[in-house]
């Protein structure tokens, strides 16, 4: 006898508001597409499948992704971090899709080499402050994915860009990246730190020579000077980072950009999410709509929670071994029910909050994707055609 699967259903609130994202993906207007979200919701999965799918349906792309999963880099062609884009064998139909991983150092030395004569580039490179701050301070990375957007989307190759986001915890340490990195590297406030005091300025010398000193303490002398002589050698290459940096983050306001945000339907991820969509909505960038990533369904057969926890509460009270494991089962099952009440609870606040803001859902697969299929079928169930 064969039974039918009860079908899985998830409780799509959104349903008028869903996310078209095939049309997303067939608009030439839309050249870029950044993933954004909180750690671990799946920015890298949605970037990598979008950029399939969008290369599948004929449109050439190239997806610059973070910290891919291993396996998943193995399967997109990517072994190495060279900051070039590799062609990824296997892509179905006429169009093409190129895959690479960021890497950041390599990245902010090619800014460097490319605005600055050998002698100088050379001497920014070496600079202890320099290295500290293109492999490690927070925020490089962020601004590096940004930088290589840029760049990519200069050279015209692609006509569409997917960009993936650094695992930050915070989503939107992305659009705050460029301010912290210019407000730094800009150095007013070291500079202020540093300089010998002159003038009216002279006043407050006693107090910044306090803090001077302190810093002297922690930092240690040669890594001021090394800062200081950086902060210098920088300022003259770029007559000021800051405008740099706002060039890159006028990209991310473009009409042909549009913003994908991940989250997964717990209280953080969610909330998370609602405070980026509504930075978004003051920045003027433009969103697609938001994914709700890792959803648990459940088969649509009219149990409650409620109802299996009282089936399992009745069988308990008989004292024998299957009715135990029966109960057991039942346990599970509301367990299950409850988790997908929890998360449609998180959907539909999200919704009543942002009432104009398009939602798909997409199920939590049994196991990791990490391969071709399993980024098609991402893909799928993100347009709705699973
Ligand atoms: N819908 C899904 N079903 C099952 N597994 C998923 C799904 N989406 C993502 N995953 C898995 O979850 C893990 C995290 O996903 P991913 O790497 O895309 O998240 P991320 O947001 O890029 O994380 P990070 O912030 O660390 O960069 C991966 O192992 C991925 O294969
Ligand atoms: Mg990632």
């Amino acid at each position: 006898m064969s039974r039918e699967k009860p079908r899985v259903v998830i409780d799509d609130n959104s349903r008028d508001g869903r996310v078209d994202v095939d049309a997303l993906l067939a608009d030439r207007g839309t050249q870029i597409i950044v993933c954004c979200g909180s750690g671990g919701v799946g920015k890298t999965t949605t970037s990598a499948a979008l950029a399939l799918r969008a290369a599948e349906q004929g449109r050439t792309v190239c997806v610059l992704t973070i910290d891919p999963a291993r396996r998943l880099a193995q399967s997109m062609g990517l072994t190495e971090l060279d900051n070039t884009p590799r062609p990824v064998a296997e892509v179905r139909g006429d169009g093409s899709l190129d895959a690479m991983m960021l890497d950041m150092k390599r990245t902010f030395d090619e800014v460097v080499e490319r605005h600055a004569s050998p002698e100088k580039a050379q001497q920014i490179l070496q600079n202890p402050f320099y290295v500290a701050l293109s492999s490690s301070f927070a925020g490089t990375q962020e601004y590096m994915a940004m930088e290589k957007l840029g760049q990519l989307h200069a050279e015209k190759t692609y006509d569409l860009i997917v960009v993936d986001t650094p695992p930050s915890r915070s989503a939107l340490d992305f659009l705050d990246a460029p301010e912290r990195l210019s407000s730094l590297l800009d150095g007013r406030f070291l500079k202020l730190l540093l300089m010998p005091a002159k003038g009216p300025a002279r006043l407050l010398s006693a107090g910044l020579g306090l803090v001077t000193g302190a810093l002297n303490k922690v930092l240690g002398a040669q890594f001021l000077t090394d800062l200081q002589t950086f902060i210098a050698a920088f300022d003259t290459l770029f007559g000021g980072f800051r405008q740099r940096a706002e060039a890159t983050f006028s990209l991310l306001q473009a009409d042909e950009t549009r913003f994908v945000v991940v989250a997964a339907p717990e209280p953080a991820a969610m909330r998370e999410a609602s405070y980026f969509v509504e930075r978004l909505a003051g920045e003027r960038m433009p969103l697609a709509g938001l994914v709700v990533n890792r959803v648990h369904g459940d088969a649509d057969d009219g149990i409650t929670a409620a109802g299996a926890e009282a089936a399992a509460a009745q069988l308990r009270t008989r004292s024998d071994a299957d009715a135990d494991i029966a109960a057991d089962l039942l346990a599970v099952r509301a367990d299950r029910l409850a988790i997908s009440g929890r998360e449609g609870h998180q959907r539909r606040s999200f919704a009543t909050a942002h009432p104009s803001v398009p939602t798909v859902a997409v199920p939590a697969l049994p196991g990791d994707v990490h391969d071709l299929d399993g980024l098609r079928e991402i893909g799928d169930l993100l347009a709705g055609t699973a």
